[in-house]
């Protein structure tokens, strides 16, 4: 029996919405086939962009969605994807398969996708091969109201009133495909590109400086010591693998339980990360002024076969809609630092939460997790005590359970549980505190098999059911979590 305390009186901070944002970069079907299909395309389409895929985005509500990269955007040169489509050169997306980018996909096409889906832009600019002028542009293109040569460009590309942009990232891993810079260099350079990106009238920008990768503490020290005044939030970007070393990659379908385990394990190291990287944050900043940005996160596993390995085309399964589960109750439970996460990527790249192939389009299970979570969009985080029991294999051992819990603004709690065992029940007991429960319910994703998946012949595999069995006695919600699931309980 797992026994469990929430304690309804003691609240924490707010859990910031944008921890459930996107990613989406030039990079293999993601943008081209994924979102943006032209509007002469049999693909039925709203002006360009899929019906399809833009109607599954607006259900899981997605917050903000970072573009155009990634390593693309600091090669990306936004003047190339602006005004009429067929005088818009062509580039090499050279970090990508080497193909033919036709810049289709501009500013403009950005900023109405995010309009149609409903989501908050957050651009990622150019330090790596592009100038502080050129970013300084980009940002008067886009924001500025009265007349200058680059609100005139706009005009007369079809755009009379300016976007508002909120969130801007000053170049991506600069350590590496972003410049293969010294963390001293960048903290430099950050604040000479930093100091260009302007406000212009009431456009307040969110400055995100490029962090570090994974466990390179020393990024996050000198970025806060040298410009954490300068800056509104500083990314993370972590991978979770089979393995440390790059050249196991892992099928992202076909595992056993090791497998099954270890990402788990690589998963719940993202706790780890956060810690260790919000105190080095927090000696600069005590406050906590800066958020901890984690702008790519998710699951990196062999592409699959047959595919482009530049494209980095991947299968999700059951395992990874626990490891996008695993991953939200850590931001939850930091929600005091972590202000932002973009799951790396939106479609048909690396975790996806929507696979297209020509006119179809499949959910992943990964989607379902982003619906079932959205719940804490915004949401109280409350306090949580609990000992998970372990779950171990082969001499090593991991919690059984992950778990993070929220209220909303009409009252309601929602307590979202993992049970990463693949067969074992975890029995629950979870006795609520400073609130009087009239009633519970619960909904779950589980399969019986570790590896299920939604395929486009059999799209509805995994999806969100009901949850049988989850009872109020007295102040205690009671009820059985199968192996291998993810729950989300709502108790008002
Ligand atoms: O998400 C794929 C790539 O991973 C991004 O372009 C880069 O920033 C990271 O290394």
């Amino acid at each position: 029996m797992v026994k469990m305390i929430l304690n309804t009186d003691i609240k924490k901070g707010i859990i910031n919405k944008n921890i459930y944002g996107h990613f989406a970069e030039h990079l293999g079907r993601c943008i081209y086939e994924g979102i943006w299909v032209g509007e002469d395309s049999q693909i039925p389409n709203i002006k360009g962009f899929r019906t399809d895929v833009v109607e599954a985005l607006r259900k899981i509500k997605i917050p903000v969605l970072r573009w155009p990269g990634g390593c693309f955007a600091d090669e990306y040169h936004w003047m190339d994807g602006i005004g009429p489509k067929e005088k818009r050169p062509c580039m090499v997306n050279t970090h990508w398969g080497g193909v033919v980018e036709n810049n289709h996909f501009g500013t403009h096409e950005f900023f109405e996708f995010c309009q149609l889906i409903g989501a908050e832009p957050y651009i990622c600019g150019n330090v790596g091969s592009g100038t502080v002028q050129e970013m300084q542009q980009w940002v008067e293109y886009i924001t500025f109201d009265g007349k200058s040569p680059m609100a005139d460009l706009r005009r007369v590309n079809g755009k009379d009133e300016p976007w508002s942009l909120k969130y801007f990232g000053v170049g991506n891993e600069n350590w590496g495909c972003g410049g293969n810079m010294r963390a001293e260099y960048y903290a430099d350079q950050y604040k000479r590109y930093a100091t260009y990106v302007r406000n212009f009238g009431d456009n307040k920008i969110y400055k995100i400086a490029g962090g570090a990768s994974v466990d390179d503490y020393h990024w996050t020290e000198v970025l806060m010591r040298e410009a954490g005044k300068q800056m509104d939030g500083l990314s993370l970007h972590y991978y979770t693998r089979i393995s440390k070393d790059w050249s196991k990659q892992g099928s992202a379908t076909e595992f056993k339980e090791n497998e099954w385990f270890s990402v788990l394990q690589n998963a719940f190291y993202m706790e780890e990360l956060v810690n260790r990287h919000a105190t080095i944050m927090d000696k600069y900043d005590p406050e906590k002024k800066v958020g901890l940005i984690v702008d790519e996160w998710g699951t990196w596993f062999a592409v699959e076969p047959g595919t482009n390995p530049g494209f980095l085309y991947q299968q999700n399964t059951l395992r990874d809609a626990i490891v996008a589960a695993v991953h939200f109750n850590i931001f939850n439970n930091h929600c005091d630092r972590v202000q932002m996460a973009n799951i790396a990527q939106m479609i048909n790249v690396l975790q996806a939460v929507i696979l297209t192939e020509g006119q179809k389009m499949l959910l992943t299970p990964t989607y379902h997790i982003f619906d079932m979570y959205k719940v804490h969009h915004g949401a109280r985080l409350l306090s949580m005590e609990f000992e998970s029991p372990d779950y171990a294999l082969g001499g090593d051992k991991i919690s059984q359970i992950s778990v993070s819990s929220s209220q909303d603004k009409e009252g309601k709690i929602h307590i979202s549980i993992c049970n990463l065992s693949p067969w074992q029940d975890a029995d629950i007991d979870i006795d609520i505190r400073g609130f009087a429960p009239r009633y519970a319910t619960g909904s779950i994703i589980t399969s019986h098999e570790i590896n299920a998946k939604n395929t486009f012949d059999a799209p509805n595999n995994l999806v969100i059911k009901c949850l049988e069995g989850i009872g109020l006695v007295n102040n205690h919600v009671v009820g059985k979590l199968p192996p291998k699931s993810v729950v989300m309980l709502e108790i008002v």
